[in-house]
């Protein structure tokens, strides 16, 4: 085999007069008759093959008229410089060429199904030959920052004495949260392991059995509905420290995000990441996961739309609602009549009714109507408290407060992504705070654990949590980078008596709580450290770093929307044999549910 002395990306000006061997693909051809030219690309990069026929033996250069594009091939010859009008800055190679004395074909390729330079080639095709989809250096690109990033989080982790453990892929099904993907035992037939949805579980409990501080790369499993930024399969970098407060697992995060946007992106850090409370989140964007790179921030007008004539906005309000608005100022948009009537059939995906506007005209005065429903001085209240000048346009929404916050929400991401207003280049993070310790299902008629049932209460909560289960807030934080959750976590319970108050406030009986994690429930007794961890979704913080809007193009072989693999075409039947092992018999699926 003609082994290679250099990576394709590699050989430089300095290379130049040295005897080289390159092994590649072949990624371009031009033949001028007696004279090719060919691409040879690996991992690295591209290197420009000059194959002369009157400087090659007929035997070699024989081989250069039968290659084709992908053919796998070997290189020997000698580096020079190019011609200067030849140079090609966009490349590291683009001074040098390899003068071909010597090729060695390892393979050939049939004609591939799309040119991996085209950049419009259909995404079902590409996951079907994923493999050839691999081979373009963008996504070559994304998996070798993504395997970096690794290194420096296993680097920094390690320097500050935290242990990588494994934990198990068949766990016991826990029903809170998302959908488990379940495993039929052929041991022991009608039962079902679950694939993780996060090591929660089992990384408690390995600071109960005292590993002090633990992290994993851990692939986790949900199946749940799936977006631009959640696949069924995902990774976590996830740790747990003991004996440690909220402000010890904040700290260490931020410190590992530091260290990877720093030596991934240069980017410098002389101060703190912002902070701010879950409610504060809510109120000021909308949304638990906001997008500080831009202002359009709500207003609360609620105390001024009480007293209006308006009944909507007044039983809203009386519901427990709220009313309020965005300014679009005329400096970022001149929003027409049209302009606005879009953004009213936005909003509605987000269950909002509508939305009402105010214009406000170039002398300022006021065009909308609301007017008639609101006095002259609740009016120039509202202009006021929204910073309302000549020309600009507030929209306001009248609803429940989930319903406010879900549409002025998004609507604010919306306007910013439609009018320009987010640089694309620039980074904002900040840590959500304080989050509601329950919320509840109008579906269950309960209260459910807002980040998870093992979660502590703040302080503030935990003498009544019993009664204040609707205002309680618990010590979970979030990572927020420009408006994507890229982690999130909290400190645990660590006394047995208040983790079955708050088992008993999710409605979890005696059974629930031994058939479901009584292994777990059952380790507390045997003395467990203050403890708290937090973890990160490493594809989407690949995908912030590498700033692509699609989590498919940071994971080697991800799923469709549907959740399937279109190259191996997984999920698939299997054998009845297989099935009657497993003691399992189908259904018919004409009445399945969507
Ligand atoms: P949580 O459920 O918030 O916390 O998940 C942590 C982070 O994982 C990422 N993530 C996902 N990424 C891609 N696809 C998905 N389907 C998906 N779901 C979640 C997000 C999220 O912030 N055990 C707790 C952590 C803890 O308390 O320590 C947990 O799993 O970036």
């Amino acid at each position: 085999m003609m082994k290679r002395t250099k990576m394709c990306g590699e050989v430089t000006k300095k290379n130049v007069g040295e005897t080289v061997v390159l092994n590649g693909w072949v990624a371009k051809i031009r033949d001028f008759g007696g004279l090719t030219f060919l691409d040879i690309r690996d991992r690295s990069g591209v290197c420009q093959i000059v194959c002369n026929e009157s400087d090659m033996k007929d035997s070699e250069f024989s081989k250069v008229l039968s290659l084709r594009n992908e053919f796998v091939i070997a290189v020997k010859g000698k580096l020079a410089l190019r011609n200067p009008q030849n140079i090609n800055k966009k490349i590291s190679t683009g001074e040098v060429e390899l003068l071909a004395d010597e090729i060695s074909i390892f393979s050939e390729s049939d004609p591939i199904p799309f040119a991996l330079d085209d950049p419009n080639i259909n995404e079902n095709v590409r996951l079907k030959y994923r493999y050839l989809d691999l081979r373009r250096p963008v996504l070559q690109h994304n998996l070798m920052i993504r395997s970096k990033v690794c290194k420096i989080i296993r680097d920094y982790l390690d320097a500050n004495g935290f242990i990588e453990v494994e934990t198990p892929m068949l766990g016991k099904s826990t029903p809170e949260g998302a959908r488990d993907y379940l495993v039929p035992s052929r041991v022991n037939p009608n039962t079902f392991y679950a694939l993780p949805q996060s090591p929660q579980l089992y990384k408690q409990l390995l600071m109960i059995a005292g590993y002090d501080r633990y992290y994993q790369i851990a692939r986790c499993f949900r199946d749940e509905d799936l977006r631009a930024n959640r696949q069924p399969e995902f990774t976590q970098i996830d740790l747990e420290m003991s004996f440690v407060d909220q402000n010890d697992v904040m700290d260490m995060a931020e410190g590992m995000i530091k260290e990877v946007f720093s030596k991934i992106l240069g980017l410098k850090f002389d101060s703190k990441f912002l902070s701010i409370t879950y409610k504060e989140a809510m109120d000021r964007f909308g949304s638990d996961a906001p997008d500080m790179r831009f202002g359009l921030e709500l207003v609360d007008i609620s105390d001024i739309a009480k007293n209006s004539s308006l009944g909507i906005f007044v039983s809203a309000i009386e519901n427990g609602g709220s009313v309020r608005l965005i300014n679009v100022p005329s400096s970022v948009a001149t929003l027409s009549r049209r302009d606005i009537e879009t953004l009213v059939d936005f909003v509605k995906i987000y269950k909002a009714k509508g939305l009402s506007f105010i214009q406000v005209g170039e002398n300022g005065e006021v065009k909308s109507s609301l007017s008639k429903f609101f006095s002259e001085k609740q009016m120039s209240d509202i202009l006021k408290r929204a910073n309302a000048k000549s020309g600009d346009v507030l929209l306001v929404c009248a609803d429940k407060n989930d319903v406010v916050f879900a549409s002025l929400g998004a609507l604010r991401v919306h306007i910013a992504n439609k009018y320009g207003l987010i640089n694309k280049d620039e980074y904002k993070f900040c840590w959500v705070t304080d989050f509601p310790m329950f919320e509840y299902s109008e579906d269950e008629k309960r209260y459910k654990a807002v980040h998870h049932p093992f979660t502590a209460p703040s302080d503030l909560f935990l003498d009544d949590l019993e009664n204040k289960k609707a205002v309680a807030t618990a010590k979970a934080y979030d990572i927020v980078i420009n408006g994507q959750e890229a982690g999130g976590g909290s400190i645990r319970i660590h006394n047995k008596k208040v983790q079955e108050r708050v088992f008993r406030i999710l409605g979890l009986s005696e059974d629930d709580i031994s058939n479901r994690f009584g292994f777990f429930a059952d380790a507390f007794k045997y003395g467990a450290p203050p403890h708290g961890g937090l973890a990160f979704g490493l594809d989407r913080l690949i995908m912030l770093l590498e700033k692509v809007s699609s989590i498919r193009e940071v994971i080697a072989f991800p799923k469709t929307q549907a959740a399937a693999d279109l190259m191996s075409e997984a999920p698939s039947k299997v054998d009845k044999k297989q099935l009657d092992e497993l003691y399992i018999a189908l259904k018919n699926v004409e009445n399945k549910k969507d």
